[in-house]
């Protein structure tokens, strides 16, 4: 391998212009690929030194690829994620990687057999906010944790082939997963597709864990607030990311119920400072990226990410059963 990874990137979309931007920065970005010919000529524009192909395959059987970034649309992850892993390569996948706990399970196996990294784009966990979350809760700051609940709101981008708990969802999971640390013991979701049969753009989804923490998650592309907030309510303290604040990410309220001995049991609410710490305005893209290629390179726990990616994958699995058999 030479010193500079070199990559090659399907799916030049939306979020994949954002992917190609940091890999480009960040290490030698080599192949370019996407079913679109108007994104293939103007990738080809802006990236000259890459080839540009509209064929998978041909990028697969270059052999000045070693690692394969994909952000195509979900349902293709797994068989593009399973073709790369077979020909050798590392890669790094939009979430989530596969939608069955099955193919999640294969995929790893491939990877681990062959020592190369998978990794899926929880982006999330790159956010410096959430870092701060994780240092709240595990440095005890908030007292026993209760409940969780992430929002995650707008109206459009309205998607016709993943509904909104895989398209959206998946980062809140990825975060109440990280920041509990905690398989959960139910999990249901209910929702509607209002616009696109079969495909619901509302979902509502509670999840209980063994410790007897609970959380929701609000998912919906049809709504007229932009949301992207997660709350965390503790016994002493609570904490708000809201990530639609340029300056205050996080604020930690200190607000919580307590037994004053004198009222013999009765509950009583009392209210402190609120605060909002600094939060790094690094941006979690480029994290994360640098993430996956510091894994390629052999620093950090491979197997962790892709474990984490399955957690997630099982937990989207329970709650997309549960959201086809719920009545609507
Ligand atoms: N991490 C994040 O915050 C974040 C944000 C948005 C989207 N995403 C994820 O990124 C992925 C792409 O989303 P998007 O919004 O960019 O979608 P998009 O529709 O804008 O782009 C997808 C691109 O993939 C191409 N494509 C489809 N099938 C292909 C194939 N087999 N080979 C090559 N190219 C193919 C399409 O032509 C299109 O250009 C999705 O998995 C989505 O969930 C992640």
């Amino acid at each position: 391998m030479t010193e500079r990874l070199r990559v090659g990137q399907a799916g030049l979309g939306y979020w994949g212009r954002n992917l190609a931007r940091n890999f480009d920065d960040l290490t030698d970005l080599r192949w370019l690929c996407d079913a679109s010919e108007e994104r293939r000529a103007e990738f080809a524009e802006r990236y000259t030194d890459a080839r540009v192909t509209g064929d998978f395959d041909e990028l697969l059987a270059a052999d000045d690829v070693d690692a394969v970034v994909i952000a195509t649309p979900v349902p293709t992850h797994y068989p593009l994620a399973r073709a790369a892993l077979a020909a050798g390569k590392h890669v790094f996948v939009e979430k989530p990687p596969a939608m069955q706990v099955a193919e999640m399970e294969e995929l790893i196996g491939l990877a681990e057999s062959r020592g190369l990294v998978l990794m899926p784009g929880h982006l999330l966990l790159y956010h410096p906010a959430v870092q701060k979350l994780k240092e709240l809760i595990d440095a005890g700051e908030l007292g026993e944790v209760l409940c969780v609940y992430g929002n995650r709101q707008n109206l459009g981008i309205v998607r016709t082939n993943e509904n909104a708990l895989w398209s959206l969802g998946v980062h809140d999971l990825s975060v109440v997963l990280y920041l509990l640390d905690e398989d959960p013991e139910i999990a249901t979701a209910n929702g509607r597709d209002f616009l696109t049969p079969g495909v619901e753009d509302v979902v509502f989804c509670y999840l209980r864990f063994p410790s007897g923490k609970i959380a929701h998650m609000h998912l919906s592309w049809l709504d007229p607030h932009k949301m992207r907030k997660i709350t965390v309510v503790g016994r002493e303290k609570m904490v708000v990311f809201d990530d639609m604040e340029l300056e205050r990410k996080v604020t930690i309220y200190e607000k919580g119920p307590w037994q004053p001995t004198e009222t013999y049991g009765e509950w009583q609410t009392q209210t402190g400072d609120i605060f909002s710490p600094k939060i790094s305005s690094d941006e979690p893209l480029r994290l994360e990226c640098r993430h996956f290629l510091s894994l390629v390179a052999g620093e950090g726990d491979r197997l962790k990410v892709a474990h984490d990616g399955l957690a997630v994958v099982r937990v989207l699995e329970q709650l997309q059963a549960s959201l086809v058999t719920a009545p609507a």
